[in-house]
């Protein structure tokens, strides 16, 4: 991947993409939570964590995807849609649009951290960013854990009451590519919902990659 071709957006748009993925997030949850029990736990993740969500990268790697502030929020919306749009194909009737939109919604929120401190931190080193595209790495200062077990803590220390499904479709979304959900993928004893959800996030995380390298999207500017 040749890093010194990619054009970031002016600091204009970025400003303006993050508030539209911003408001498309609280969109979902208004349609999709609003009468339910969860809806102002789940609203207080959002309000609370705020820019550390929002500001977040999904990856800390140009080469890997949405590597960039606002990241997380694009590609957690990515995999929101498609979720929604497998379930409805693959599994018509079988789950509630509030479970699928629920484990995607949630999927990666590890990736912000304990709630205090940050799940990825700037890569400062020139050489690291400009020639292998890495401009965040890992923060070795909180408990090391997955960022999918990160994701069912932070919703722990909410109070989010989660079912049994989202749990596990949040936990393996990773899928084959975490070595301790081998073992329980390969018997194929697990809910459709973590497979849906693995395939929405792979396919989501392999299109932002070719979206990024056509130039079809562009990196927010950091
Ligand atoms: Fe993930
Ligand atoms: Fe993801």
């Amino acid at each position: 991947m040749n890093y010194k071709n990619i054009r970031f957006h002016s600091v204009e748009d970025s400003i303006n993409l993050i508030t539209k993925y911003q408001e498309k997030t609280y969109n979902i949850i208004e349609k999709i939570f609003k009468d339910t029990p969860r809806y102002d736990k789940i609203k207080e993740v959002f309000d609370t964590l705020d820019d550390k969500y929002f500001m977040a990268p999904a990856s800390g790697k140009l080469d890997y995807h949405c590597a960039w502030p606002g990241g997380l929020a694009q590609h957690t919306l990515n995999v929101v849609r498609h979720a929604i749009s497998l379930s409805k194909t693959l599994c018509p009737g079988m789950y509630s649009l509030e479970n699928v939109v629920f484990s995607a919604l949630f999927h990666d929120l590890g990736k912000v951290g304990d709630g205090n401190e940050p799940y990825f931190v700037p890569e400062l080193d020139s050489y690291w960013r400009e020639k292998r595209g890495t401009y965040y790495g890992h923060n070795n200062n909180i408990v090391q854990m997955q960022h999918s077990e990160r994701s069912l803590s932070l919703l722990a220390k909410f109070g989010v009451p989660i079912e049994d499904i989202e749990w596990q479709a949040i936990h393996r979304h990773d899928g084959f590519y975490t070595e301790s959900n081998r073992d329980v993928l390969r018997h194929h004893r697990e809910e459709l919902l973590s497979y849906i959800m693995h395939v929405a996030d792979c396919w989501s995380c392999k299109k932002e990659k070719h979206d990024l390298v056509n130039g079809t999207i562009r990196p927010i500017c950091m």
